[in-house]
């Protein structure tokens, strides 16, 4: 949620953690800080708005420093203010912390830090306890204050400590947030996600749960809860930091369904066999007998990997005859599912971090279920919880609107459910091989959908979107969760209210709101239901929605029924929703655009969710 970075070493500590800052300003961005190691003292300076802000109030004496710690924030406890920005200080301002997670038990802490010491805290913040705490458990040696301190805090942490009394020394906890460590020569760093560290090292580290660490200039130590020093492994850093940088594109988000295409050859790589045409999935490490044995899986998600999840369920239901039910996962712990250890999970996270679906991978361990995690992000705390990790290959996704890591997680989906139905021999050879051929084309196929003459059809009809403040997505079968994601696009980055309603139900109800001129979104990609969503589309039609309908090239008789119509290359019914979805997108791409919209940092949320 928010981003953290911390810098020891030999050069200028202000330009280095505010360019961190900058890269992660997606984690949160309401408020940002910085302290400074300055000849014995730790000198604060945070404001509400953007890194950019805080630069221009960085005083330059302090930018020639050597040691200091950033942050970047996401409001949960406390509006974003000056005095709730990171970093905290304790009473003495002897010690300063950043902190990204939720300390649970703050109250009471702040309650007996407050009768026990006498200290005032100045946030509204649950993080200032830390400052406290590490302060009241200090006795000249930070790592030991902060062991101590970590011992009594419920709730998650990543977390970056520091002491006027022991210059260009960092110390770090990590708890279900993440936190990676970066090796240079005669420096280190510190942040909560890699981008921070690419301009300085590909040399990383990533903390586990439990774990502790000291960074000074020289040397970086690592200890496990018990306070053993381990010997971690070294993560070489492959990607460039360009691929996290914009491209040329005016948004993260554009960019990002602009490398659709590459980024679905990328899933797709490796995973089916060349002589055979079959598809190989050795990450599922799933015997014959255990595929045999299944009879239910739970697909477990948030947002927009949710609506993943709900293809993945038809396609799995289909095409491998395993039953499977789809869980908000924030709903998932509290609904008593009938867990039984011979069924499956499949938890589906771009980010990896969602605090909502680790704990619904946690609740599947606990009954014994294996955990299989269809994520981005190479180290994240689900990747590393669950048994066995399919890794969708899309590269950093930037923009709070998840875009091509939707894509990718279908197609991760549509993988595991042919690879299911090919060992269960529910799927015939040639059903499995047409399917396999249509994955391979869908690179190609989506390069079509994005072409310039597509993004002109939907610039125009988001002329009249953007002037509306409502609009309905609809769709049947697969083209009812493309709807749900379009929906939670739009309203996600334009902030225009759109509804998904499965077409059928329109007449039962939603209807109602269609008026004349209304936008209406059809999806109308499922050949086989065509007649039955074209009868839908007539009756919005007949109240004078404005209908924008997302069909296939050869399906002729849609075209004279809408007011606009966006053709995709044609494409089976399974496999549709990787095309139909893109048009969606792009609808509100440019509907936010039109609106003047933040369409990489949408008001109110954030990329990565580590709250409940
Ligand atoms: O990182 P995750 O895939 O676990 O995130 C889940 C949702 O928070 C996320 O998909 C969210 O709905 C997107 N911002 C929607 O575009």
């Amino acid at each position: 949620m928010c981003g953290i970075v911390g810098y020891t070493g030999n050069r200028k500590a202000g330009p280095v953690l505010i360019e961190g800052l900058k890269k992660l300003e997606y984690r949160g961005y309401d408020s940002a800080g910085v302290a400074l190691h300055d000849n014995g003292r730790l000198i604060v300076t945070k404001a509400a708005g953007s890194v950019a802000e805080l630069e221009k109030s960085l005083n330059e004496h302090h930018k020639e420093v050597t040691a200091g710690i950033g942050h970047t924030r996401w409001a949960t406890h406390g509006p974003p203010t000056d005095l709730n920005a990171h970093p905290h200080s304790s009473a003495s301002g002897e010690i300063v912390v950043v902190h990204n997670g939720i300390i649970e038990n703050y109250r009471t802490l702040r309650k007996r830090l407050t009768e026990e010491a006498g200290f005032k805290f100045k946030s509204e913040t649950d993080s200032e306890v830390l400052a406290h705490l590490i302060e009241y458990c200090y006795e000249g040696d930070l790592l030991a204050a902060v062991r101590r301190a970590m011992s009594e805090i419920e709730g998650s942490y990543a977390l970056v400590a520091a002491s006027s009394r022991e210059p260009d020394r960092l110390v770090c906890a990590r708890k279900d947030s993440p936190l990676i460590i970066g090796y240079g020569e005669g420096e280190n760093y510190v942040a909560s996600d890699i981008p921070a560290l690419l301009a300085h090292t590909r040399r990383t580290c990533v903390m586990d749960d439990g774990e502790f660490a000291v960074l000074t200039p020289e040397k970086i130590e690592i200890y496990n809860k018990d306070g053993q020093m381990l010997d971690k492994d070294i993560l070489e850093i492959t990607w460039n930091l360009e691929a996290a940088e914009k491209g040329g594109y005016d948004h993260f988000m554009l960019k990002e369904i602009m490398e659709q295409p590459a980024a679905v050859r990328e899933t797709l790589r490796q995973r089916i066999k060349r002589d055979s045409g079959l598809v190989e999935l050795g990450e599922l490490d799933l015997t014959t007998e255990q595929i045999l044995k299944l009879d239910q899986i739970y697909i477990i998600a948030c947002g927009t990997a949710y609506h993943a999840g709900l293809i993945g369920k038809m396609a799995i239901e289909k095409l491998a005859g395993i039953p499977v039910e789809v869980d908000v996962a924030s709903e998932f712990r509290y609904r008593d599912p009938l867990l039984e250890p011979n069924q499956l999970a499949i938890v589906i996270s771009q980010s990896g971090e969602t605090a909502d679906t680790l704990a619904g991978l946690r609740m599947a361990h606990t009954k014994g279920l294996k955990v299989l995690a269809i994520t981005n992000v190479v180290g994240s705390t689900v990747s590393r919880e669950a048994d066995r990790v399919m890794y969708t290959w899309a590269g950093p996704e930037i923009a709070v609107a998840s875009t091509k890591a939707y894509v990718t997680q279908l197609v991760a989906l549509y993988l595991v459910a042919i690879y299911l139905g090919q060992t269960r021999g529910t799927l015939e050879p040639e059903k499995a091989g047409a399917l396999v051929d249509g994955l391979l084309a869908l690179p190609e196929q989506l390069t079509q959908v994005l072409s310039e003459d597509n993004i002109a059809t939907i610039r125009a009809y988001c002329e009249h979107l953007s002037r509306w403040d409502n609009a309905f997505f609809i769709g049947r079968n697969l083209d009812y969760p493309v709807a749900m994601e379009g929906a939670l696009k739009l309203k996600e980055i334009s902030y225009i209210h759109a509804e998904a309603c499965a077409a059928g139900e329109l007449k039962h109800g939603p209807l109602a709101l269609v008026e004349e001129g209304m936008p209406v979104i059809a999806l109308a990609t499922q050949e086989a239901i065509l007649d039955k969503t074209l009868s839908n589309i007539q009756v919005v039609n007949a109240r004078g929605g404005a209908v924008f309908a997302v069909t296939r090239e050869d399906f002729e008789d849609v075209s004279w029924q809408v007011e606009s119509i966006f053709s995709l290359p044609v494409v089976c019914d399974t496999l549709a929703p990787v095309l139909g979805v893109v048009p969606t997108q792009l609808i509100a791409y440019y509907a936010a655009v039109a609106r003047g919209c933040s369409v990489d940092k949408p008001r109110n949320l954030a990329k990565s969710v580590t709250v409940e």
